[in-house]
């Protein structure tokens, strides 16, 4: 079940009412270790989790104490920008890959992005607050992508998506809004899915690629990584002081799927305690 999957990877999701129809996902993340890319089963898992798509709708009645309103509107205001982009650039390194099938799913996996960056607009909307047009973090993200082609872009996705990921369900455990609550975690279970698509892809692209060198790019990546993970404590620390969530366990909590996604991608040995 993908709830399941959800907590004996990511740590505790809220889903209070849906139970979406994703099986194709448990066998798709079994075993990182084993089996190769397979575009037609992830476009699979894309279409069918754009058929079970819940409609969510937000109105201006939603329950969010008047003193979390300001810096959890700033914060989702930041990530909404975030999920808005055409992912144009990606398109573009997606056609190199010279797979149609890789390209539907990059397709798709951008528009279940454009379809959070709906649902957190209509969220900061129902607080009173206003979407930004642009902002300095999201610049800094694209211009780190776009540097050195496909497999660059997605190490630096990925770090953007375990922060996501971990603010998300931040939100979905600690806001007491039922509706918020399963909209957030809906969203987390799209980036877990997210991770498992990218991370599944960059194995692929690094086989072959020598241990020495392998172990290079983990350590510029995870550098990159907590300075990312730092930057966004400092930046969104009010947001964080208003779930009641401790930089610490932020920290960690981004750490832990840091690692899982180094696994996944096979850029650190497989553990196999951490995985069923
Ligand atoms: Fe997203
Ligand atoms: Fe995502």
């Amino acid at each position: 079940m993908p709830q399941e999957f959800a907590d004996a990877h990511y740590g505790e999701v809220t889903m209070a009412t849906q139970q979406l129809p994703r099986n194709e996902i448990d066998s798709l993340t079994a075993d990182p270790r084993n089996g190769t890319f397979s575009s037609a089963q992830w476009l699979l898992y894309f279409q069918d989790n754009k058929k079970s798509r819940a409609d969510i709708k937000f109105t201006n009645d939603i329950s969010v104490p008047f003193s979390m309103r300001a810096p959890l509107i700033r914060s989702l205001q930041r990530f909404q920008i975030g999920e808005t982009g055409e992912g144009k650039h990606l398109r573009k390194y997606a056609r190199m890959t010279k797979d149609p099938t890789y390209e539907e799913c990059i397709d798709l996996f951008i528009k279940e992005e454009q379809y959070h960056a709906l649902v957190l607009a209509q969220i900061i909307q129902s607080m009173d607050g206003t979407l930004l047009s642009w902002h300095w973090t999201d610049l800094a993200f694209i211009v780190l992508r776009r540097m050195l082609g496909l497999k660059t872009e997605i190490f630096i996705l990925l770090i953007a998506e375990i922060i996501g990921k971990c603010f998300y369900n931040a939100c979905a455990n600690k806001l007491d809004d039922p509706r918020l609550r399963d909209a957030f975690a809906l969203i987390v279970l799209d980036e877990i899915g997210h991770l498992e698509f990218h991370c599944d892809f960059l194995r692929e692209q690094m086989k072959g690629y020598p241990k020495g060198i392998t172990q290079v790019c983990y350590f510029f990546w995870s550098i990159l990584f907590l300075t990312a993970c730092f930057v966004f404590m400092a930046d969104h620390k009010r947001a964080l002081e208003a779930l009641t969530v401790r930089p610490r366990d932020f920290l960690e909590d981004c750490s832990r799927s840091f690692r899982r996604a180094a696994m996944k991608a096979d850029m650190v040995p497989y553990v196999q305690t951490q995985l069923p």
